[in-house]
């Protein structure tokens, strides 16, 4: 599946210094298939273990996938939950965490998700290397998915 201008698919990484054991696997992941994939990525940071505000991080990335300049974002926590928050904080941000391949498949499937989330305390890297791949190659089911995701652009209650 390709995406975006350059006819490839753009994603963007971050994470806070919890997150970034798992955000170094993962970039050994998109260099290794990455390019058989179409895949491009950008690393929003942070590259060290210093304690930094993961919203910080979270709201770059989501407002970079929101703007249209990324297809997709991975953002990487210590739990995950915390950048699942920042990021659909930011408008036009679907973002999914997800610890297992089923939920990561149905976040693209049913939601449409555009950012995925993940712990770097809570999932190993063989784990996360699936629900990457999955994330990143499957399609929105669209149908009465794509009523359902309309429902939450047009806002809260
Ligand atoms: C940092 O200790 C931790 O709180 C953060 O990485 C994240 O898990 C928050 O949700």
């Amino acid at each position: 599946m390709t995406e975006g201008k350059t006819g490839k698919m753009r994603v963007a990484i971050g994470c806070d210094h919890a997150g970034l054991p798992l955000k170094e696997e993962i970039l050994r992941f998109l260099a290794d298939e990455g390019p058989q994939a179409g895949w491009e990525w950008e690393d929003f940071g942070v590259q060290t273990t210093e304690p930094v505000d993961y919203p910080d991080i979270g709201q770059a990335v989501a407002k970079a996938v929101a703007s249209g300049e990324f297809d997709r974002g991975i953002l990487i926590c210590g739990t995950g939950i915390g950048m699942s928050i920042a990021a659909n904080k930011v408008r036009g941000v679907r973002a999914a965490l997800c610890h297992d391949t089923y939920s990561a498949r149905m976040s693209r499937e049913h939601n449409d998700a555009n950012v995925l989330t993940m712990g770097s305390r809570v999932i190993g890297p063989g784990p996360a290397r699936d629900i990457v791949r999955i994330f990143l190659t499957t399609a929105f089911a669209g149908g009465r998915h794509a009523r359902r995701v309309g429902k939450l652009e047009q806002g809260g209650c």
